[in-house]
């Protein structure tokens, strides 16, 4: 009897495009100019002189039209809008958190967040760090302790939740410091800094034990959550027939409160919040958010941003929506892994990421390998991707820089705004840049902020 082949069928995206924004394309003699103006940095261009625009994927999502729509519904009152019990009824619905603190992006939570529960001297454990994340943590007196498996500083390991935490670390942070010291654990769901890598429920589950049994909160950064509820679904064991909204839910579930870049999986513009169960947190958030971004009923949001984000919230945890989402940046990353590209394994799930110490091997990390990759690619095809490597990681208290393991482009892809045939062409730029790319040179930094340089900081060719 012949044997029945079963051929795994496509994804698509489930929308139809119903209005476009035109793009411009340049020459590459106008993007050597636009380059060197910007100083070598991707983030001086001006938007107008990129073709596809991988610098992030946030708040450059593409709306719905019910999300659109929903901007028209926006009660822009300052007090007490219509839009914010509608967010806060989304989040205690398909998040299950009591508490509601809505913020004008993910920053503007973790200063209310790290404010409200870090005194001088405390001990921040997380899941690597993330750069925003650990500014504030360190601004208002904490300091950050990396506890990540060792598994996420390596590009090419294969280990299917990369975000988990080392129990171990953990421990030995207790023991070090005491548990008195420790007011929370920072977890991030699938981790910016590895590569877009998830963490798995049953670490969480097992980090929840451990940190209850010693009174230390856990806060979660659930800036891209349903992403890493997808990579659960596929992966774990016991969760392949369990929807994204519940996986969410089980996550948020083992933990006590979040910090929110709404800018990412919630498919906004902008917006974010802070959501704890703690009442006495959330009172002390809720008045301090008065101060740094708005009354605690829109946080520095307009009415019409809080109802986009609520909508946004539902439709991020639709299966489909994440199995295209997903699937997109996984087609981008096999094609490029064909190409014999070197990127970090396994496949996350916002961006790719180039592992740049691989691609130049003759630039020295001190001469800034990933910023000068990501400067060469933007002039060969007008594809704006980001540093994620020694810029990134900035300086230490004592001024040294910090010299991270992963040294990354990261190609981050926008939600539900380019096509297939743009990963295409993605490939063949970075194709054609890896086959020239014993002409690439380092750079030197000509200046630098003093805080979250990758930002503003500029360099020129040695
Ligand atoms: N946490 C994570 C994991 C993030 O990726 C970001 C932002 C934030 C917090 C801060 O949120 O930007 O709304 O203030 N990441 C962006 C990026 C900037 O490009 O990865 P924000």
């Amino acid at each position: 009897m012949a044997k029945k082949i079963i051929k795994k069928r496509s994804w698509a995206e489930p929308f139809k495009i119903k209005m476009v924004e035109l793009l411009k394309m340049t020459t590459p003699e106008h993007r050597q100019k636009a380059i060197a103006a910007a100083g070598y940095n991707t983030f001086l261009l001006k938007s107008e002189d990129v073709y596809i625009d991988l610098l992030t994927d946030s708040g450059t999502n593409a709306m719905s039209d019910r999300q659109w729509a929903g901007l028209m519904l926006g009660d822009e009152a300052y007090a007490g809008s219509k839009n914010y019990y509608h967010l806060e009824t989304a989040v205690k619905k398909f998040y299950g958190y009591k508490y509601l603190v809505p913020t004008h992006q993910g920053r503007g939570a973790e200063n209310i967040l790290s404010k409200c529960l870090i005194k001088e001297g405390d001990i921040i454990p997380g899941n690597m760090y993330f750069t925003t994340t650990r500014l504030h943590q360190e601004l208002a007196g904490g300091i950050f302790e990396d506890v990540i498996i060792d598994e996420a500083h390596d590009s090419s390991n294969l280990h299917p939740f990369k975000g988990n935490i080392d129990l171990n670390k953990v421990n030995a942070l207790i023991k070090k410091y005491g548990a008195t010291k420790i007011p929370y654990i920072c977890v991030a769901t699938t981790v910016n800094m590895a590569g877009g890598q998830p963490i798995s429920l049953e670490n969480l589950k097992a980090l929840r034990k451990l940190t209850e049994k010693h009174g230390i909160k856990i806060i979660l950064d659930m800036t891209r959550v349903a992403e890493n509820a997808y990579f659960i679904q596929q992966r774990e064991k016991g969760y392949a027939n369990k929807s994204i909204a519940s996986i969410v839910k089980e996550i948020c579930s083992l933990t006590d409160g979040a910090t929110m870049s709404a800018k990412k999986d919630a498919l906004v513009n902008i917006g974010g919040f802070l959501a704890v169960n703690d009442k006495k947190v959330f009172e002390e958030a809720r008045n301090m958010v008065v101060i740094y971004e708005g009354l605690h009923t829109y946080g520095g949001l307009a009415g019409r941003d809080l109802e986009a984000m609520a909508i946004g919230i539902e439709e991020s945890l639709s299966d489909d929506h994440m199995a295209a989402r997903v699937g997109q940046v996984i087609y981008l990353g096999e094609k490029l892994m064909e190409a014999g590209i070197p990127i970090v394994q396994p496949i996350g799930g916002h961006g790719i990421f180039i592992d740049a110490k691989k691609f130049l091997p003759h630039v020295k990390q001190a001469q800034f390998p990933a910023q000068a990759l990501a400067a060469a690619i933007y002039t060969d095809s007008g594809v704006r991707t980001m540093e994620r490597g020694v810029v990134s990681a900035g300086r230490k208290a004592n001024g040294e820089n910090y010299f991270p393991k992963l040294e990354l482009v990261r190609l981050t892809i926008p939600r539900r705004v380019y096509t297939q045939a743009h990963m295409d062409v993605i490939t063949e730029s970075i194709e054609h840049v890896y086959q020239n790319r014993k002409k690439i040179k380092g750079l030197e930094m000509v200046y630098e902020p003093k805080y979250l340089r990758f930002f503003q900081a500029r360099f020129k060719p040695i």
